[in-house]
């Protein structure tokens, strides 16, 4: 396989319709109307030298190599920055052209510290390709003369160094952070000779504003912002298009390698989630893959006090296997279960999910995605019809009001994050609902219209009071409302929501917002042109979860912002494969596509291809298979790619469980801390060793493709064939795209997916089926999926965790760009550097009042546990509400949570739980139990020490 070279445009693509001809050098060219004649030429296959042009950004105009000549026109033009237009005649050649090119090249270069003008002497250096593409062979003034201001090397990234001494500061990078990236952490600093590009104010990068999303370097032409592991390994030679294994968003990037070494990740600019563009995780975290921690060899032990014992493969499946068919004999079919990853593939939970429905015989499979987005799949599914978002990540282009609540998408869906300030940047307006001030509400050139900074556990309220506005005042789409939507449940609704205890004003003593924010931000939503909703885990992390999914569609519904682009209503999901992971039955109460296991027409279709008779109760959610295990009638469980001992609420809880069990099968990269509980161990491969698919937020299926091979041997899909096969039940596919022809054959929605048709179209988002064979980019268009959209009341009902004197403030959790769920791969990247331990935010009015400094040491006690951190004191927060991340095990975070969850769907209250916050000498008794466990319990006896 060879490097894949995307060609660059030079400038974007015009999406006008009207159509302009031209000719340019002779050949008769038609392009839309407002394409630059660079790229009029480019699509025609001329290519004009350029240094500061680059289709990812607005032409800028500055190099002066883009010269030509226009029929009737004086001068030389530069052709990025001039459109086309009808019936001009272009010259891209001409001798005229040829001096001037070769003049202005050779004053770069002269400014440019090259030892040799051969392209290969440096890596990545577009500058030498167009010196050589001007046939620039020779230059006269140096390199023995003065050149520009050079402050010296910054290595103080981990990832990419920058030498200014190569700067021919053409601003590409200053405008890639403010035009892509939407930071603004470069500038150009000094003036003619002595200007350069330079982060913040003369800073080091790391000390800067930059948040390493890698765009300037890939905007860079000179190799003056390069990679460090390019510069060390050289150039890559070959390349495969792949998808992200980090968030949601589903970023498609080019591996590129040398031989097998992987040299780097670059954002693919087809990649129709991310258009080229990248964040710190995807970019550059991937070095976990051949961290010194990876466990590479299957292991057993009988308890979880003994060290760990190095097997062959044929021997950890045999022992696991084996025990499985033990408990099942002796407590029953329904004492083991298995828990599927949203980290893994589509393919990989499909066949988790069928090797407990036909190989262990019950419904006992959960997923992460119950500690997470469950109650979407319950409120969007109550109301619309289906569990899933409904436009494409480019329907904010059509946006002119964004909602977002419980979301901080610029350090959780990073990418996106992007778009939505370049959106707002072209004037849309922004609400955001938050009890913490995140970037979106105030940021570089961002200033949200309205923050409403509600009380954690208050969304349910506030959403409502919005509605309470928009119903009074006369603020709804009667028309889309008696067209779309079940009238008669509208009418209860608005009843409900026109209460008077439902107003702004009324609810200001729950929720602690203004009412007249309030009511601004409804009227905006309301009337403000396109509004599209986005949320994320501050809103399904609750005990009402369900109800506030369920109030964020009724206002979609009665303003009519649903079912056609710009508008609509968007879960962001967390981890890369959330949506799969629920898309291919990862539920205890449902088969692929979102049928339920009680339907007999549904389970004939999967008893019939699987041949055998299926279970029709649905089984054990996660949460209900600790507490059987606690009461002793649930003892095994094979968990793939989870870490529930550091992700789940309660850890002692957990613990619990976990520690009653028989046999705990883990499946992962590294000894992580569920695995300290476990009694097999079988090492998992990374998204860079398999192949399959993650389907993004935007049900968006994209295909994951082997760069390397395995380095454990196996790839995840195959482990659990074997295991499947040591069960009894066969399962003998040759490739992971037989088992998405196995989700095609059985799923609706997937009817017309597989591998050969994901290769020619990019990707498809799901329903895909004769109907729509390309894919559904937006949904719910010319009516629900349900019928008539349902309205749904949505009584507040306060959650029972309560702050009271013991315990007076408020703790919601949340994450950093740097860091990635419990962190088990970020952390063993050089991403540490930005965040090495979790701290917990608190006011300085409460910080105060308690004698609490900033860096301080901190005990943080809940009803559950209590746990110890550092203070970092900032306004960020408000008074009442404190803030931790739960990336790193030290921490444990989730020992102070709690056993609360949402009424439909157990998805757990990480976002609210009472706590007190006091100065701490040392760490908590449960930190220093735990670690020590931790070290007992992670001993492996290896081959070699035997
Ligand atoms: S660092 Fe590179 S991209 Fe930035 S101004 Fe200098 S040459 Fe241009
Ligand atoms: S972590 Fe998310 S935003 Fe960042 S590169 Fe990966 S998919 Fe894109
Ligand atoms: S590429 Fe057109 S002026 Fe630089």
């Amino acid at each position: 396989m060879s490097l894949v070279d995307e060609i660059d445009y030079g400038t974007p693509r015009s999406t006008a319709t009207e159509m302009v001809t031209l000719t340019i050098d002779g050949r008769s060219v038609t392009v839309p109307a407002g394409t630059s004649i660079m790229r009029a030429a480019m699509e025609s296959g001329i290519e004009i030298p350029k240094l500061c042009a680059t289709d990812m950004l607005d032409a800028y105009g500055s190099c002066r190599l883009c010269l030509i000549e226009i029929e009737g026109r004086a001068g030389t033009p530069a052709s990025c920055t001039t459109p086309v237009a009808e019936g001009l005649v272009v010259a891209t050649r001409s001798d005229r052209l040829d001096r001037l090119r070769k003049g202005v090249m050779e004053l770069y270069v002269s400014d440019h510290p090259v030892a040799s003008l051969d392209p290969c002497a440096q890596p990545d250096a577009e500058l030498l390709d167009v010196a050589a593409a001007v046939g620039l062979t020779d230059v006269r003034y140096g390199p023995g003369g003065a050149r520009h201001r050079n402050p010296g090397v910054d290595l103080s990234n981990p990832y990419f160094m920058y030498d200014p001494e190569k700067c021919i500061v053409c601003s590409r990078c200053v405008r890639a952070c403010s035009d892509i990236q939407g930071t603004f952490a470069l500038t150009i600093s000094g003036r003619g000779f002595e200007s350069v590009m330079s982060a913040g104010a003369d800073q080091p990068f790391l000390e800067s504003d930059c948040v390493s999303c890698g765009a300037c370097v890939q905007a860079c032409p000179t190799g003056s912002l390069i990679e460090k592991a390019v510069v060390e390994k050289g150039k890559p030679d070959r390349s495969v298009v792949t998808t992200c294994a980090y968030c949601g968003v589903g970023c498609t990037f080019k591996a590129e390698l040398k031989g097998d070494d992987i040299v780097r990740m670059v954002p693919y600019k087809d990649g129709a989630a991310n258009h080229g563009h990248s964040c710190v995780k995807g970019r550059f975290a991937w070095g976990y893959t051949n961290h010194r921690e990876r466990v590479l060899k299957p292991m057993i032990r009988e308890r979880i006090t003994d060290p760990w014992q190095e097997v062959s493969w044929d021997e950890a499946i045999a022992h696991a296997a084996a025990a499985f068919k033990r408990i099942q004999a002796t407590h029953g079919t329904s004492a083991v279960g298995a828990i599927t990853s949203s980290r893994c593939t589509a393919e990989e939970t499909f066949l988790v999910q069928k090797l407990v429905r036909a190989g262990f015989g019950n419904n006992n499979v959960d997923t992460c995605a119950r500690v997470c987005h469950s109650p979407t799949g319950y409120g969007l599914g109550t109301t619309f019809g289906t569990s899933a978002g409904t436009q494409d990540f480019d329907s904010i282009a059509e946006t002119d009001v964004m909602l977002v609540i419980g979301a901080n998408p610029s350090d959780a869906h990073p990418v996106f994050a992007s778009r939505m300030k370049q959106r707002l940047q072209q004037g849309a307006r922004i609400i955001v609902i938050d009890p913490r001030r995140t970037q979106l509400v105030r940021g570089p050139h961002v200033e949200a219209a309205y923050h409403l900074p509600t009380l954690p556990g208050t969304n349910v309220a506030i959403l409502t009071a919005l509605a309470h506005v928009i119903v009074t005042e006369g603020l709804c789409d009667e028309q889309f409302i008696r067209e779309r939507c079940d009238w008669d449940a509208f009418q209860d609704w608005a009843a409900f929501v026109a209460e008077p205890r439902h107003s702004p004003e009324a609810t200001e003593a729950v929720t602690g917002v203004p009412p007249e924010d309030v009511r601004g931000a409804a009227r905006l939503y309301a009337t403000g042109g396109n509004a599209a909703i986005y949320y994320g885990l501050g809103v399904t992390e609750h005990s009402q979860g369900s109800t506030s999914v369920m109030a964020i569609a009724n206002l979609a519904m009665a303003t009519g912002n649903i079912g056609r682009p710009g508008v609509g209503v968007n879960p962001l999901r967390g981890q890369n494969n959330v949506q799969g992971a629920c898309d291919m039955g990862s539920f205890p109460h449902e088969f692929s596509g979102y049928r339920h296991v009680s339907n007999d027409a549904v389970r004939d279709i999967f008893a019939r291809d699987w041949g055998v008779p299926l279970e029709k109760e649905p089984g054990l959610r996660i949460n209900n298979m600790l507490d059987a295990a606690v009461d002793g009638t649930f003892k095994g469980l094979y968990i793939q790619g989870e870490d529930i001992m550091q992700s789940d609420p309660d850890s002692q809880h957990v613990a619990a469980g976990l520690t009653a069990m028989d046999c705990v099968v883990v499946q992962d990269l590294f000894l992580n801390e569920t695995a300290n509980y476990a009694h097999v161990f079988l090492p998992g491969s990374t998204f860079l060793e398999k192949d399959g698919t993650f389907i993004n937020a935007e049900r968006r299926i994209q295909r994951v493709r082997k760069v390397v091979e395995p380095r454990n041997g196996m790839a995840d899909w195959e482990i659990t064939c074997a295991l499947s096969n040591a069960l009894g039940y066969p399962m003998n596919y040759r490739h992971p795209s037989e088992i998405m022809d196995e989700v095609a054959r059985l799923t609706p929605t997937f009817a017309g997916v597989s591998y050969d048709r994901l290769d020619e179209l990019g990707s498809i988002q799901w329903p895909c089926n004769d109907k729509a064979p390309a894919g559904t980019p937006v949904m719910h268009v010319n009516g629900f999926v349900r019928g008539k959209g349902n309205f749904v009341i949505t009584e507040y009902l306060p959650t029972a965790e309560r702050v009271g004197p013991r315990f007076p403030l408020l703790l919601t959790t949340g994450r950093i760009l740097s860091q990635y769920n419990v962190g088990a791969q970020t952390r063993r990247t050089d991403n540490i550097v930005w965040h090495d331990e979790d701290v917990l935010e608190i006011h300085p009015h409460d910080a105060e009042e308690r004698g609490i400094a900033n860096g301080a040491w901190v005990k943080l006690v809940s009803r559950k546990g209590e746990t110890t951190l550092r203070a970092l004191v900032t306004d960020r927060v408000a008074p009442g509400v404190v803030y931790t991340t739960f990336h790193h095990p030290d921490t444990q975070a989730n020992v102070v949570t709690t056993d609360f969850s949402d009424w439909a769907t157990n998805c757990p209250e990480y976002k609210c739980t009472a706590v007190q916050v006091s100065l701490s000498n040392g760490r908590s008794q449960w930190q220093e139990d735990y670690s020590a466990f931790a070290d007992m319990s992670r001993r492996i006896i290896t081959e070699a020490a035997e």
